[in-house]
Formats: structure tokens, sequence, C-alpha cells
């Protein structure tokens, strides 16, 4: 698969990927679960490269759940020094190709003030960058987002809530909801990600682990979602996005 196989004019939009098999693929290999992590920055890296090149504006990952605390302290410990390293090694580059880093998800006690302070100056020093937009979820639940909008509305005293109330409290309101949600690893599974957002998302499955994930699965990815007739409720692609219902 190459990018010349796809539809120029059907790229879509946002694409927002669950990174998952990391784990496994170090398993396979008798190495350290970390392993697979680390080998998944490469995988990362090349796939949002090809992103960009082929116009994705906006580009999700889920970097770390509100469900991965519960796994073992020193595979916790390792993706939080993991994700603070990759900011910080990677954020110059990203700026220089105009990227605009952003994060979703709660910035409660649990992430270490260190790690905090790396999100804020990434965002920073990205912010008035006009290129593809790399919001990283971290820390973040799909149910929590929801909890903590609700919260916001009810805090601010609001008596009649729309779709669009709730859209305007979400972590990032100005994020467009995902066109092209992919899964690695053969998990069918949405855990937790983007729940309001990936109402009308094209859900694209693949097999292959993460860290084997390279630009021509991103091609098949985008291909099968081209393939797909997005019907929004309605009988065909003429009825077009129903944007969010207020
Ligand atoms: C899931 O694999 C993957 C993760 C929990 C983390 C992936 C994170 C990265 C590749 C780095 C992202 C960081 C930034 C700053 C963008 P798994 O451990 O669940 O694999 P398994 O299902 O095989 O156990």
């Amino acid at each position: 698969m190459i990018s010349s196989d796809l539809d120029r004019d059907r790229i879509p939009g946002h694409i927002a990927c669950v990174m998952d098999g990391n784990g496994r693929w170090a398993q396979q290999r008798g190495l350290p679960r970390t392993e697979g992590h680390t080998a998944g920055e490469q995988a990362l890296f090349e796939v949002l490269d090809g992103a960009d090149q082929l116009g994705v504006r906006w580009f999700t990952v889920y970097a770390f759940s509100t469900e991965n605390w519960r796994r073992p302290v020193d595979e916790v410990q390792f993706l939080l020094r993991f994700n603070e390293e990759i900011l910080l090694n990677r954020q110059e580059e990203l700026h220089e190709r105009n990227i605009r880093i952003r994060f979703i998800g709660r910035q409660d006690r649990r992430v270490p003030r260190r790690l905090v302070r790396r999100m804020r100056e990434a965002a920073e020093l990205t912010k008035d960058n006009t290129g593809l937009t790399f919001t990283i979820a971290f820390n973040y639940g799909g149910r929590s987002e929801i909890v903590d909008a609700v919260q916001r509305i009810v805090d601010s005293g609001v008596r009649r809530v729309s779709e669009k109330t709730i859209a305007r409290h979400l972590y990032d309101p100005e994020m467009p909801d995902p066109d092209l949600v992919i899964r690695t690893s053969g998990e069918y599974r949405v855990s937790n990600f983007l729940l309001w957002e990936i109402a009308y998302s094209e859900l694209v499955f693949s097999e292959t682990l993460w860290p084997d994930f390279r630009k021509e699965h991103l091609y098949a990815a985008i291909k099968e979602y081209q393939d797909r007739d997005r019907r929004y409720g309605g009988v065909g692609e003429a009825d077009g996005d129903p944007g969010t219902l207020g």
C-alpha cells in the first residue's frame, strides 16, 4: 500500500489512534514490556509524519488512560518518564515542522508536576503553529471527560443543556470529532477513548501490533475509511455531516 493509492480529496481531517500491542510485541521477543513502548515511539513519529504529509489536520493519540494507573508500579513509572522524555526530545523537531501540540486529560495530583510543566511548555511553544495539531490524550478517559464537562456546566449555573453545551465544555472544544479511529493489535474495543467525539467516526481495526505499525499500515487504514460510505444516520453521502446537534 502506497500513498498514491489514496484519494487525495478524501483524506480524513482528524485521525485518532489507540496505539495498542506494545506489551505483547515485547513479550513475543522475550523482552520486558517497557521495550515495547520504546519501540512504539518510532512507530508513532513515523505515522505522525505520514499523516502530516498526507495533509491530515488533526492527529490524536491515546498515550496514557485513566485506567493505566492500574498497571504495575514499575510500568506506570516508566510510562510517566517515557512521556516526559518524548516531549523533551521531540518538541523542538515538532515545532520546526509547524506542528501544534495539545493535551487532553485530567491533570490531577497523580500526574507528576514536572510532567505537567513539560506538557504546558510543549503546548506553549507550539501554540501558534498552523500545521497539523497533534493531541496527546494523557491521563485521559472518555467518561471522565464527560463528567468533567457536566461538572463545569453545573458550576456555571447553566440551566438548559444541549449537545453544543456539552461539546463546548470538553477538554479541547476546538478539536473536531475524529473522522477515523484506528486501533492496532487486533483488539476490537473503544476502551474509553473519546466517547463523545466518536459518535460518527469510522473505526478501523488493524491486526498489526503498534511497534510494527508504519506508514503503509496508516495508508491501508485510510483506504478502508475511503471505501466506507459515511451516512451519519441518513441514507447517503449527500446527507453530509450532521455536526453537533443543538
Ligand atoms: C498500549 O500498549 C500502549 C500504551 C499504554 C502507551 C503507548 C505510548 C506511546 C507509544 C508514547 C506516547 C507518548 C507521547 C508523549 C505522545 P499495551 O501496553 O497496552 O500493549 P498490550 O496490549 O500488548 O499489553
